[in-house]
């Protein structure tokens, strides 16, 4: 039997701190340097890849391998870690116990339900009798904060004023999803306070969505029982554009955008 090199730091050690290196690397990068806070399934896909590329890495020779696995068969046959193993043995199933009971303790939140929240968007959608391309359609009124910051924000105030009378009962006076009528809901109306809304979406995407609401949504993100009215029945084409710009200016996001500014 070939004794492994000693280490200084051993091999599973390693693999460990790099697994939580980058980890933490992530959280770092994008929570504290970026402020864009990564959302929790898209954080736990990115470490399985770590993991596993970790892994492959670390057992690419045959050396490697067995000097990564050399702790736990050591732990597994070493008579002098009697009492180590012992130890484990009894910590490990006691701990995948507790897990598993304490998952299965009757909760009152509604099921998961596995939906797209945020659908691709079809390439063209039909509303106001029209077409509408999404890759080209832009909010008529952006320029203007720019060209003419006044206009701007009077629009942004007739948006605030559309907003009061339609959007709030569901999506809440502070845009936070908790309108008077959200708790009744399922899908509950989105947060737009939230960074996984609208910061992360064109002015375009939402036009579509306002203009077509629940019923216009494609198949693939059912199972939909979406209460987001059809708004192109009770507003107008501008009404939803200066909504728009209210969404924006009151939560502080900036709408995505081809163009980098
Ligand atoms: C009857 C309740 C209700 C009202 C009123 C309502 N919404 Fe919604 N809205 C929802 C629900 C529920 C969702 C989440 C499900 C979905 O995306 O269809 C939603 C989703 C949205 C989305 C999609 C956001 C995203 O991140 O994909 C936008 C944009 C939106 N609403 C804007 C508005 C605007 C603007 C108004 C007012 C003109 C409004 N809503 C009024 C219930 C409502």
């Amino acid at each position: 039997m070939n004794t492994p090199r000693r280490r200084i730091v051993p091999r599973l050690l390693q693999l460990v701190l790099v697994v939580l290196g980058v980890y933490l690397g992530f959280i770092l990068v994008f929570d504290v340097l970026l402020g864009q806070l990564i959302p929790k399934s898209l954080l736990t896909m990115y470490m399985v890849f770590v993991i596993a590329g970790a892994i492959m890495v670390f057992t690419f020779t045959e050396e490697g391998a067995q000097e990564l696995v050399g702790p736990i068969k050591a732990l597994v046959e070493d008579p002098s870690k009697k009492w180590v193993r012992n130890v484990v043995f009894v910590i490990v199933p006691l701990l995948a116990g507790y897990y598993v009971y304490s998952s299965m303790l009757p909760g009152f939140e509604a099921p998961v339900e596995l939906r797209t929240i945020h659908p691709a968007p079809p390439g063209k959608f039909k509303a106001y009798g029209k077409s509408y391309n999404l890759a080209t359609l832009e909010n008529p009124f952006r320029k203007f904060e720019k060209e003419d910051p006044a206009k701007f924000k009077e629009l942004v105030k007739e948006g605030g004023n559309i907003y009061i009378k339609n959007c709030q009962y569901c999506h809440g006076d502070k845009l936070d999803g908790k309108g008077p009528y959200a708790a009744g809901l399922n899908p509950t109306p989105l947060n737009f306070q939230d960074v996984g809304t609208i910061a992360q979406l064109q002015e375009s995407f939402l036009f579509w969505r306002i203009a077509t609401g629940g019923p216009g949504l494609p198949g693939e993100a059912a199972p939909w029982i979406s209460s987001m009215p059809v708004w192109q029945d009770f507003l107008a084409e501008d009404e939803i554009w200066k909504v728009i710009l209210f969404l924006y200016n009151y939560t502080g996001r900036q709408p995505r955008s081809w163009a980098h500014e």
